[in-house]
């Protein structure tokens, strides 16, 4: 297996394990790893088909006691009753400040189980076991966790970092085409934020990427995760650099909202995003036209599934309006000034914005 480390101070920092059929060997780690020895797993229906059973021998072998709660699968489940239920059950099941919560699932159950751990007796450890590319290179890397409110997405959280992370290259196997397109978006999303010879590798293996191809995964996991916990322990709480990760974010969120978040996958919606804010980049005069060009040719070489017809661009603007990212009442965008290279703009000419909305709205998503 290979590692990486988040660096944080106070004693938090963390290991990332990246393997390929590793599932199997978390008991042992944990037992090696952890203070604690009595584990609650939350999982979903749809990967607890998949993975039934996979933890307990390990489990076993290793003399820890293991709970495991099943939440039914799918973005709807990040809400306050079923955070009340878990709640519940973990107070059933007598668990006390040496427990242990682990997230085995994509993005929605590490949001949740990493909630559940943040705030259950004012905060217990969790390990994160991520199982879609998506959570893999981002959600379960960096500690942010938290619930929806029918209002708004993501809105009640709190930081909360995992103990460790633990990726199995392997769970990438049974993972559908949207999903890993959905999470191909935050791959190359690192690329344009952070590290141009990233970018180059996206371009140069966009057919691998796409065919799962294991060499090629294994490296874009490993350096998307490296450059998240670089940038994680440089800015823990998004008070600078981590504001960068939201490029493609502030129009994506917008539209993955009014797509109800099933007509237009979060990853989607990062990569429309991603278009029409690299777009508004160029027209505000930060980005040259061949890098927007370069930018484009590869996003648009990526074959998504969402609907995007009945989006009004003005209702894309008027929802931007309650975004996380406003802050004092004026919109922030992180913006690429070139590839590799961010710059924070606020409150850009909403005409522009408008324009670039406009822009990928009516070209649909045509691939080139
Ligand atoms: N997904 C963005 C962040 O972790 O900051």
């Amino acid at each position: 297996m290979q590692s990486l480390k988040v660096n944080l101070p106070g004693n938090r920092s963390y290991p990332i394990y990246v393997g390929t059929g590793c599932l199997d060997k978390l008991g042992e780690m944990l037992r090696l790893y952890m203070k604690t020895s009595k584990f609650i797993l939350i999982t979903d229906e749809q990967v607890a088909s998949h993975y039934s059973g996979v933890f307990l021998p390990s489990f076993e072998k290793a003399k820890l006691h293991l709970d495991t709660i099943v939440v039914p699968a799918g973005e709807q489940t990040k809400n306050i009753e079923t955070y009340h239920d878990l709640m519940t059950r973990f107070l059933e099941l007598g668990a006390a400040r040496d427990w242990a919560v682990i997230a085995f699932g994509g993005g929605v159950v590490g949001d949740l189980a990493g909630f559940a751990a943040a705030t259950y007796m004012r905060g217990i450890p969790f390990v994160q076991v991520p199982t879609t590319l998506l959570a893999q290179v981002d959600a379960s890397v960096g500690g942010k966790t938290g619930i929806n409110h029918p209002r708004a997405k993501n809105i009640i959280g709190a930081f909360h970092q995992p103990a460790l992370v633990w990726i199995d290259l392997a769970v990438l196997r049974t993972l559908g085409q949207r999903d890993l397109i959905s999470g191909l978006a935050e791959v190359i999303k690192y690329g344009i934020i952070h590290d141009r010879d990233f970018f180059a590798f996206c371009e140069k293996n966009r057919t691998l990427l796409l065919e799962k191809d294991e060499h090629v995964l294994s490296d874009a996991v490993l350096r998307s995760c490296a450059i998240k916990a670089d940038i994680v322990a440089r800015d823990e709480r998004e008070h600078s650099v981590r504001a960068f990760l939201n490029f493609g974010h502030t129009i994506g969120h917008a539209l993955e909202n009014l797509g109800g978040y099933e007509r237009i996958r979060h990853g989607e919606a990062v990569f429309l995003g991603m278009l029409a804010e690299a777009r508004l980049s160029t027209q505000l005069g930060l980005l040259s036209q061949t890098e927007y060009q370069r930018i484009e040719r590869l996003l648009r070489q990526i074959p998504l599934q969402a609907v995007i017809e009945g989006i009004e661009p003005d209702r894309v603007m008027e929802v931007m309006r309650h975004d996380k990212k406003v802050q004092a009442g004026r919109l922030r965008y992180v913006l690429p000034i070139s590839i590799g290279e961010m710059h924070i703009i606020e409150e850009p000419d909403p005409g522009l914005v408008r324009e670039a909305v406009l822009h990928v709205l009516n070209d649909g998503w045509v691939c080139r």
